[in-house]
């Protein structure tokens, strides 16, 4: 962040003071920048923003929470706190009146939240679809491409600082799911905790699973998604998914995230840039810092200007899942089976299951099962009702 704001003089932005923990650690700046203490930035009248780039959730928020309060706008890139704290921030930005931007916490280089807020304000964002987490795509991509196990994959990723210190918030899905949180309320007004979303990471992504995949002409992503129903509300859930070639996501490799948004009249777009590391960090963060010189704050269109949508769980998902005991699938709880390949070394089905049966159980996490959305896995439950009737005609039934 230095270093960027140093190259960028044009935004007149003096840094004053920078909080760390470790005094004890090497810098690339002038010691006499840096302080252990925050109350000496949150109580200086001339600091007018805090950056909090930090990697502790809970001191995080009592930070922004405090600087907020202090008559203070800031920018934030810690995904979890934001999450976690969703409607206090939201209620302290109302109560202050002061802006808190965090751009770089949803997909780091790319600006998906300021599109959300000012480019798709309106009603008519039928769904969006997104690779959220660099971490993990890099471990796929790593992982299928160049035949890496999971875990040189994974310290690879580390190595490279493209994964969390704690490396269990990204691989099990955490990381993904807490953008997806406040995405969800950019995009639909929906403001929901966390454990309230279905997700699950790529940690049960088996060698056997990437063999399908690849026999299907298909790749694995883990895509955080929100689609428009029928019914009005919106279905959103973080799982890893089979992709086909000419997917927008199929395209995105490495540390890299994508976001496709299909919208009323503009049909499909895609975004794509770098979703992690230190730089494309940075240029959020310095984008942010740019556009508190213009007093900007997010409105959060969809929440307060609009009927903010609900989440339903009255939707259908068409899964593959793979297994090494039959034991542990609860095969009576599927809507109906279209494959079932029992003989395999790793044995697996592919079948229709309610949204609702995978939000109140976790087998389909346990016991080395691993569950992968197809392509198009949702099905409305009118969808779902004609199938039924038609499968009823067919067999003369009715
Ligand atoms: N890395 C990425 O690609 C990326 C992308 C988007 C968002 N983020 C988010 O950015 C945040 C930081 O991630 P990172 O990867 O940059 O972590 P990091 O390299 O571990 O850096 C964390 C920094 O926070 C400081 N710190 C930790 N606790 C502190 C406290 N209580 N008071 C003051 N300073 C404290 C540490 O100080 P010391 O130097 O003294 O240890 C360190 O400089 C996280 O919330 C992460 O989710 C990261």
């Amino acid at each position: 962040m230095y270093k960027v704001l140093q190259q960028t003089p044009s935004l007149k932005a003096e840094l004053k003071k920078v909080c760390i923990k470790h005094p004890e650690k090497k810098r690339n700046a002038p010691a006499s920048l840096f302080t252990t203490d925050k109350d000496v930035l949150l109580n200086d009248p001339e600091i007018n923003v805090i950056v909090e780039v930090i990697d502790d959730a809970d001191a995080a928020y009592e930070i922004v929470s405090a600087a907020l309060q202090n008559e203070k706008d800031v920018v934030s890139a810690s995904k979890k706190m934001i999450a976690e704290h969703l409607p206090q921030l939201l209620k302290l930005q109302q109560e202050t009146g002061h802006s808190l931007l965090y751009e770089s916490a949803a997909c780091a280089s790319i600006p998906v939240i300021r599109n959300l807020e000012e480019y798709y304000d309106n009603d008519l964002l039928h769904s969006i679809k997104a690779i959220v987490n660099g971490s993990t795509n890099f471990i796929l991509t790593k992982m299928f491409e160049e035949g890496l196990d999971f875990k040189q994959a994974l310290i690879l990723a580390q190595q490279l600082g493209f994964a969390e210190s704690n490396p269990k918030l990204d691989v099990e899905g955490y990381d993904a799911a807490n953008k997806w949180t406040f995405l969800l309320t950019h995009a639909y007004g929906i403001v929901e905790s966390p454990e309230n979303i279905l997700f699950n990471g790529i940690q049960n992504i088996q060698a056997g699973d990437a063999v399908v995949a690849k026999e299907k002409n298909h790749q694995i992503k883990l895509v955080a998604q929100a689609k428009k129903l029928q019914n009005g509300k919106v279905a959103a859930f973080v799982l890893p998914q089979f992709v086909k070639p000419d997917d927008h996501l199929a395209f995105v490799k490495n540390e890299y995230n994508g976001v496709v948004i299909e919208s009323g009249f503009a049909d499909k777009q895609f975004f794509y840039g770098k979703g992690a590391g230190s730089f494309p960090t940075a240029s959020a963060v310095l984008s942010d810092i740019s556009a508190l010189r213009y007093q900007y704050k997010y409105e959060y269109k969809k929440l307060y200007h609009h009927k903010p949508h609900e989440l339903s769980k009255d939707v259908y998902l068409k899964v593959y899942v793979s297994f090494d005991d039959l034991h542990f699938i609860p095969r009576e709880r599927f809507e109906w089976l279209e494959e079932w390949h029992a003989l395999e070394e790793r044995k697996y089905l592919v079948g229709v299951i309610s949204f609702e049966e995978l939000q109140k159980d976790t087998w389909w996490k346990e016991n080395n099962t691993s569950l992968i959305l197809t392509p198009d896995p949702v099905i409305e439950d009118i969808e779902l009702r004609k199938l039924r009737k038609k499968s009823l005609e067919l067999a003369g039934l009715i």
